[in-house]
């Protein structure tokens, strides 16, 4: 069944949507995006992902062709247009469309465009089972707190771990972890549980702030810094979080299993943690 999707201020048969050539998303990679999960068919931290939005057009000089209040009013009207009760919206905006050249455009109109994923966020086998991870280097742009649409390394990250029969790829820069290629990286060791802290180095997951929160509201103990390859190798338990995964365990790490292979209790009770308060706050 064909959805609806949103193009520049239409709502139009996925079939009937077009964006010109000359869009510097396609050309440029000149574009940021959101992905924002719906579960009972209501958004799941939606400031959160609409105030890391405004930072990343703001660190592009980039404008935003809707104001908050109507993002949100678009994000709902695709829930109902398409019936969506599980799964996500996906947001993106570009500088818009000029002829091709390297400096920014004047008054360019930007692009939004946003279409509706169904799929099971909450009963997932990577969710009971886990996840297995392979380690590659780091090799992005330095920006990646920007959520730019300059995905092409994450995809052959992910293909990489598809072809060694795992299912993503941590990065490691220096030794250390920086990020799953299309999530935030976790580790507990010793009871603690340890995320790489806030920089230009990683992307600032919504997800992330909102288990920090929860972490620390359940009285465990949490580390923002740095941790190696090393010392994930040799964690109790890893996790991963983002909007389409929320906590996600990672069971295994270049072949080698973490703690007992199995998903551990703390990102266990995380992922429920996380869900219920999410599923509670939904707008
Ligand atoms: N990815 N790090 C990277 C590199 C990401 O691409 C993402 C999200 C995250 C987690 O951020 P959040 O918790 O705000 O989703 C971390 C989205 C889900 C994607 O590209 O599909």
């Amino acid at each position: 069944m064909s959805r609806i999707v949103y193009v520049n201020g239409t709502y139009l048969p996925e079939e009937e949507a077009r964006v010109s050539i000359f869009d510097r998303g396609f050309l440029f990679a000149d574009g940021v995006y959101e992905v924002t999960s719906v579960l009972d068919g209501r958004l799941v931290d939606f400031d959160g992902h609409a105030a890391r939005l405004e930072r990343s057009l703001s660190e592009l000089e980039m404008d935003s062709p809707v104001g908050r209040s109507e993002l949100l009013d678009i994000h709902r009207e695709l829930v109902t247009r398409n019936g969506l009760t599980e799964g996500m919206i996906y947001l993106q905006i570009t500088r818009g469309t000029a002829d091709r050249d390297f400096a920014f455009p004047e008054g360019a109109t930007p692009t939004l465009v946003m279409f509706t994923q169904a799929t099971p966020l909450i009963d997932r086998p990577a969710a009971r089972n886990g996840i297995r991870v392979i380690s590659i280097p780091d090799m992005r742009w330095a920006r990646r707190d920007i959520k730019t649409v300059q995905l092409l390394y994450p995809s052959m990250g992910k293909m990489a771990a598809k072809k060694a029969g795992a299912d993503d790829a941590w990065m490691v820069e220096e030794d250390f972890v920086t990020e799953g290629t299309s999530n935030n990286a976790w580790i507990v060791r010793d009871g603690r549980i340890v995320t790489r802290h806030l920089s230009t180095e990683i992307l600032h997951g919504i997800t992330r702030a909102a288990v920090l929160r929860l972490a620390a509201e359940a009285q465990m103990v949490v580390e923002e810094r740095p941790f190696s390859l090393a010392e994930a190798r040799a964690a109790d338990e890893a996790f991963v979080t983002s909007a389409s995964t929320f906590v996600t365990p990672v069971v295994e790490i270049d072949g080698a299993p973490v703690g007992d292979g199995t998903p551990g209790p703390v990102a266990r009770r995380l992922r429920e943690l996380y869900i219920a308060e999410m599923r509670a706050a939904a707008i």
